[in-house]
């Protein structure tokens, strides 16, 4: 093992789990997927790819009834009932509170 050469200044991982016949719903599925897409969209848009990176993961553990699950680090905070138009405003959210944190350091 060892440590990568390269790092995201920022990483959102976004869920897009499905499922079926669950107690626990259909997971965030299409609602992550338009949730996802957003985000690559507007990293695009600021030609950011290098440094904030978006994933598309599997269930974070919190499924919500709508919306999807966004996990953001490396501030460490999870976001839920999150919807594809919110994705920008999330996206602007994050990279503020990482530049401010950077700027402390
Ligand atoms: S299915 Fe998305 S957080 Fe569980």
């Amino acid at each position: 093992m060892r440590i990568a050469p390269m790092a995201p200044r920022l990483h959102l991982f976004v869920c897009a789990n499905r499922r079926t016949d669950s107690s626990l719903g259909g997971g965030c599925a299409e609602a992550g997927d338009a949730v996802y897409d957003a985000l690559k969209e507007d990293v695009a848009t600021r030609a950011r790819l290098a440094d904030i990176w978006i994933t598309k993961t599997h269930c974070l553990g919190l499924c919500p009834p709508r919306g999807s699950t966004v996990a953001s680090y490396p501030l460490g905070r999870v976001f839920t009932e999150v919807h594809a138009t919110e994705a920008a405003s999330l996206l602007a959210r994050e990279l503020d509170g990482v530049e401010r944190r950077e700027k402390k350091a």
